[in-house]
């Protein structure tokens, strides 16, 4: 498996470093090769003056998969400059038709996850084309929604593949019934695909389904859903699961295709004032590499060691700034993800 590195904006480097580091460790050296880092973002329009650089895009061809750590705002970049660089993020999963994505939620006080699958191309998420700008005075502005079935009955597909006939909690489906005629059809076929695996499924509408998420009600295991909804959804789930640190991200091409099929990155955001201070959470990109490891199964017993890792880490209290008891001295980035390294290359030599 060759991997190409993309630490991108912000903190993004210091928490991909540990991720980095394990899968450059002897334990995965002779299965995975790394390549990079590769400039992209901010930085990479600062470096080179575009936010996708052409090294860049040929080492993701030349990749089966992307290991990122965040796009957008930079401390040593000047916004006016480079205002928008999540478009590089939007313009790789274009470019590789990295159309759904797969995000996993840690709850570390009861170990268990939550996943949100959704659509990320089509629907909410368009093209350039389907945005039409107002002027801010008299025109208006309009966004195109479209959705065909085929993408929602992918996306459906995809969430019963990962909990199969027999969830062990909850799943739903959410959308907006009641309004969008693409959330009729997704109700729809959501419903269909989940008749014909046999499973048993729960349609929330999004407003009632953000309600759930953030009362004290038991997290659901799956959550199925459009674009938009599930990038709000999963940032609430990270706020009960107590942190936005405590998400991984895939964003994959299901079949067919050439270059990298997949773009593994935590869930958030390049948080520039944290920036270089060897403070952020590094969780996120450890949950990430956790998916990655999941896809081959010469290496899917380090992901499961790298989960048990997190979860044995977090228990200690010695943590972050951001799950640190009131009262207790949080420990760093580096000091974190060094620890986390050392207890899954323990549990992963004891289960192989
Ligand atoms: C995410 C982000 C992206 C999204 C942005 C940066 C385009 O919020 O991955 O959740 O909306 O998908
Ligand atoms: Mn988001």
């Amino acid at each position: 498996m060759r991997i190409a590195w993309l630490p991108g904006d912000g903190v993004g480097f210091e928490v991909t470093q540990g991720p980095v580091q394990l899968l450059r460790s002897p334990l995965l050296a002779d299965l995975v090769e790394v390549t990079g880092p590769w400039p992209v973002g901010a930085t990479g329009f600062h470096q080179t003056g575009e936010l996708r650089p052409p090294e860049t895009f040929e080492a993701c061809r030349e990749a089966d998969a992307i290991l990122l750590g965040a796009v957008g705002e930079d401390p040593a970049v000047d916004k006016a400059a480079c205002p928008r660089p999540e478009l590089s993020l939007v313009g790789l999963r274009r470019e590789f038709d990295l159309r759904v994505s797969v995000r996993e939620v840690l709850s570390p006080s009861d170990g268990q996850v939550t996943t949100v699958v959704r659509n990320l191309l089509g629907g909410a998420y368009t093209g350039e084309e389907d945005h039409e700008e107002s002027d801010g005075v008299s025109t208006e502005a309009a966004d195109r929604i479209v959705l065909t079935p085929p993408q929602v009955a992918e996306v459906a597909e995809i969430a019963f593949d990962l909990t199969g006939t027999a969830p062990s909690r909850r799943v739903i489906s959410v959308d907006k019934w009641s309004l969008y005629a693409t959330s009729r059809l997704w109700r729809d076929v959501v419903t269909r695909v989940a008749d014909e695996r046999g499973v048993g499924i729960d349609h929330v509408l999004v407003d009632r389904a953000a309600y759930e998420l953030a009362s004290t009600r038991p997290l659901p295991q799956m959550v199925i859903t459009e674009g938009l909804f599930g990038d709000i959804l999963s940032d609430l789930i990270c706020g009960r699961a107590g942190s936005p640190a405590l998400c991984g991200s895939a964003s994959i091409r299901p079949s067919g295709g050439s270059g990298v099929s997949a773009l593994y990155e935590p869930a958030h955001g390049s948080a520039p004032a944290r920036t270089g201070h060897d403070v952020a959470n590094p969780t996120g990109s450890f949950l990430a590499l956790a998916m990655l490891l999941d896809t081959d199964d010469a290496t899917k017993h380090v992901a499961d060691a790298v989960r048990r890792a997190l979860l044995e880490e977090i228990a200690t209290g010695e943590v972050t700034y951001d799950l640190a008891a009131d009262g207790t001295q949080p420990v760093g980035t580096r000091e974190f993800a060094e620890r986390v390294v050392a207890t899954t290359e323990r549990l992963a030599s004891v289960a192989s």
